[in-house]
């Protein structure tokens, strides 16, 4: 699976650009602000319905235009597919092969991808959330049941949370419905680090050079059942009005040299950690879907000496994945063949090569 080609109009300073990609390699290099963490954001909006930078939708829009469209050609198998979004501040449209379809979900089943932008790092360094996300990305490619399950059990967190805050009335019904569903997102979760894990040490020491460790926290007492966890929690949950324990508080630790990573490492480990963790996750993602996916590269040699920006690179170009790279300069980045080569200026691209 590969993207052909890529539009893009009114999407942050990018007025309209268009390129063919090559199937292995792309870099796009530019000057500060010219454009090129855009120009990704653009791409991966398209395969996951929401800006990796965290950016509202009216952000993305372009100064002074009422919405912006993405297009791309997929090559998917046998066949290619086209999938095209468009935003406006009314909402999001998505359409694959010219007809509406499922949103977010189908955009993901389509362009499966993975980003790595120099805030990586907070993967590491960051809350939980981020990490419970990480799970939830590869549970969500190798388990059909995962994402109604999560939405479901979403649901019956808010429902137990509104009984907490009316005194606990009809707290025991939703209660029942938490644990199942709760139980089965932690279950999925824990499987997902179960075959994460030989590729999570492999990237890990690629990266790094030390041994890592992986330990996951299901979001309530290691030696209690959930609902156990619930009943001794009672009180303090309606003191709160909110559920304190349960898979929305899981985590994973990581251990670097037998040291807790998230305060101990330095910021160019925790981007390698983040980074080897990311390729983990892809490794395994496009072990399980059969086809390479997309990953893109936001300035990888930021906060990396060359040995380290060297590790990262190889380790990519493993994984047989299709590459956007951008960088401040084209020779800092090194490929196994020469990349198609982009320069962009002022939102505007220009294929070189
Ligand atoms: N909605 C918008 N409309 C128009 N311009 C925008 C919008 N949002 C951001 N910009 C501008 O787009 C420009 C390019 O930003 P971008 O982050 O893509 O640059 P970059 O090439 O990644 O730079 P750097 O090398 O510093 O990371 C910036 O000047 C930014 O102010
Ligand atoms: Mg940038």
């Amino acid at each position: 699976m590969a993207v052909q080609l890529f539009r893009a109009e009114n999407f942050r300073c990018l007025k309209k650009i268009e390129f063919e990609a090559d199937p292995q390699y792309n870099l796009i290099y530019g000057a500060n602000a010219s454009g090129k963490t855009s120009l990704l954001e653009a791409l991966a909006y398209l395969g996951r319905g929401k800006s990796f930078r965290g950016a509202p939708t009216s952000a993305l829009i372009r100064h002074g235009a009422e919405d912006f469209v993405l297009f791309a050609k997929v090559e998917r198998g046998e066949r290619v597919a086209t999938i095209g979004v468009r935003n406006s501040r009314e909402g999001l449209e998505t359409k694959v092969d010219g007809a509406a379809d499922g949103g977010s979900a189908a955009l993901a089943e389509l362009l499966p991808l993975a980003v790595i932008d120099p805030d990586v790092h907070n993967l590491v360094a960051g809350g939980p959330e981020q990490r419970r996300r990480y799970l939830d990305w590869v549970a969500f490619h190798v388990e059909q049941s995962f994402l109604p399950d999560w939405r479901r059990y979403r649901r019956a967190l808010k429902q137990r949370n509104a009984a907490l805050k009316s005194d606990g009335q009809g707290l025991d019904a939703w209660n029942a419905e938490f644990i199942e569903l709760g139980l089965k997102i932690d279950a999925a979760r824990q499987a997902v680090l179960e075959i994460c894990v030989d590729s999570l040490e492999e990237q890990g020491s690629a990266l790094l050079g030390s041994d890592v460790r992986y330990e996951y926290r299901p979001g309530w007492g290691k030696d209690q059942s959930l609902a156990e966890a619930l009943s001794e929690g009672l009180e303090r949950d309606l003191a709160l009005g909110s559920t304190q324990m349960g898979p929305h508080r899981a985590d994973i630790r990581l251990f670097f040299d037998d040291r807790q990573a998230r305060r101990l490492v330095s910021r160019g480990q925790q981007k390698q950690l983040a980074c080897s963790m990311i390729l983990a996750a892809t490794e395994v993602v496009q072990t399980h879907l059969e086809r390479p996916m997309l990953l893109l590269l936001d300035d990888p040699a930021a906060e990396l000496d060359h040995d380290a920006l060297g590790r990262l690179m190889n380790q990519v170009f493993g994984l047989g994945c299709q590459v956007l790279a951008t960088t401040l300069e084209p020779a800092a980045l090194t490929f196994p063949q020469e990349p198609r080569l982009f320069h962009v200026e002022q939102g505007v691209l220009t294929r070189l090569t």
